[in-house]
């Protein structure tokens, strides 16, 4: 299949990208490089020994949008391209309805255009808020969200499940994503947060290398077993199979299908510094520090929907996400070389 991936050079995207191509699809990337740099078509390139076909723009941009779908023959469209930081959203609410809401709507418009009406969604588990309970099943309440991002994320599903009522033959894949952490077996592909990471892997692989004295851990008084906040890690390789086997159901049946992609297991903010410290050899420095604003107790998925309708499960541990991760860090301690040709 020709698959349009907006974002494709980001962190999930580019992981995508390599998956699609080793399993016989042909990606075409369009990102605006706002997070991410064009040097990761080199390592799809070199991952591959295919170069996906790439076009610089903005998803926000119509008629950049309509001229891919004039010039390459689109079967389905992955749309990860948005902004993704919660704390930031919260002091630029409009930038991240636009990019994230409106650039949905913008992308969906030129698909009905070009008649392109199968699309896969990445949303998060944050449209589920606090949970009432765990694990969380795709059935669970939405919309009780406390961000702009998320509100964000929240929205576009909605727009996405109203465009199928009054179309029914869209295929629309919301997939919830957990928490995505590790890297390309390779070492070659990985996470490249801009500036202090937010997210607790990224802020740990930066302790390990040495780019920061110490993780700060965000409460240890939670109702958890070690009282550190429990998600569900999930592989970005397992995340990117999970969009392959989306993809192959996606173009099956019109409809609008929704799943969780997560491992079904907790982990602890300790869980993963132990898991981390084994991985790298040395114990990676943390200090106790009050809860962060906004941060639930724990959160994991109920994985049965994809497992069922997708034959989809995540195999890999987090041993393996935190090996993955500290090659990719060791091989690359400050992120993607500016300089590399
Ligand atoms: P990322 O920032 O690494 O990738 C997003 C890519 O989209 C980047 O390459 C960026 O340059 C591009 N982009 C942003 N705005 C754009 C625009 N207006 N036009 C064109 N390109 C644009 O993020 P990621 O971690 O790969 O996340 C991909 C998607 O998955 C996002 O929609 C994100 O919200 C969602 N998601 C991520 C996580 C996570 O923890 N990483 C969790 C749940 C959902
Ligand atoms: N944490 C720390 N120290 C840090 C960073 C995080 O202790 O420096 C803790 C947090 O308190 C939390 C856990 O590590 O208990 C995970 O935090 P992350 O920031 O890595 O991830 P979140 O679960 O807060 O959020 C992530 C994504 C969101 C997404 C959400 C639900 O960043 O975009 O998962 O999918 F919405």
């Amino acid at each position: 299949m020709k698959v349009l991936v907006t974002g494709g050079l980001g962190y999930i995207g580019s992981h995508t990208c390599v998956q699609l191509i080793e399993n016989g699809h042909t990606p075409v990337v369009m990102d605006n490089l706002s997070n991410s740099k064009a040097l990761v078509l080199n390592r799809i390139e070199a991952l591959t020994g295919q170069r996906p076909s790439f076009h610089l723009g903005d998803v926000r941009d119509e008629a950049f949008l309509d001229s891919i779908f004039a010039q390459h023959q689109i079967d389905a469209v992955i749309h990860f391209a948005g902004l993704k930081a919660v704390g930031e959203s919260v002091s630029k609410p409009l930038e991240y309805y636009d990019n994230n809401v409106n650039g949905s709507l913008v992308l969906a418009r030129s698909m009905r255009k070009a008649g392109v009406k199968n699309i896969i969604f990445s949303s998060s588990a944050t449209v589920y808020g606090d949970p009432q309970q765990v694990p969380i099943t795709e059935d669970s309440p939405t919309g009780a969200t406390t961000n702009p991002y998320g509100r964000s994320k929240y929205i576009v599903e909605q727009c996405l499940s109203d465009l199928f009522t009054a179309e029914d033959d869209w295929s629309i894949t919301l997939l919830r994503y957990f928490n995505p952490v590790g890297a390309h077996p390779s070492g070659t592909l990985g996470e490249d947060p801009q500036g202090i990471p937010n997210n607790l892997m990224p802020f740990i692989a930066q302790v390990a290398v040495g780019r920061r004295d110490k993780l700060a851990v965000f409460g240890d008084d939670y109702p958890t077993p070690d009282g550190t906040g429990v998600r569900d890690y999930i592989h970005v390789m397992d995340l990117a199979d999970g969009h392959l086997a989306a993809l192959n159901a996606l173009t099956n049946k019109s409809g609008l299908h929704i799943y969780n992609l997560g491992t079904g297991k907790g982990s602890s903010v300790l869980d993963m510094v132990n898991a981390f410290s084994a991985a790298c050899g040395h114990p990676v420095a943390y200090e106790i520090h009050p809860r962060r604003a906004g941060d639930i107790a724990e959160c994991w998925a109920s994985t049965a929907k994809a497992e069922q309708d997708l034959g989809w499960k995540a195999t890999r541990d987090i041993a393996q996400m935190s090996a993955d991760t500290w090659h990719w860090q060791s091989n690359n301690p400050q992120g993607y070389d500016e300089l590399e040709k």
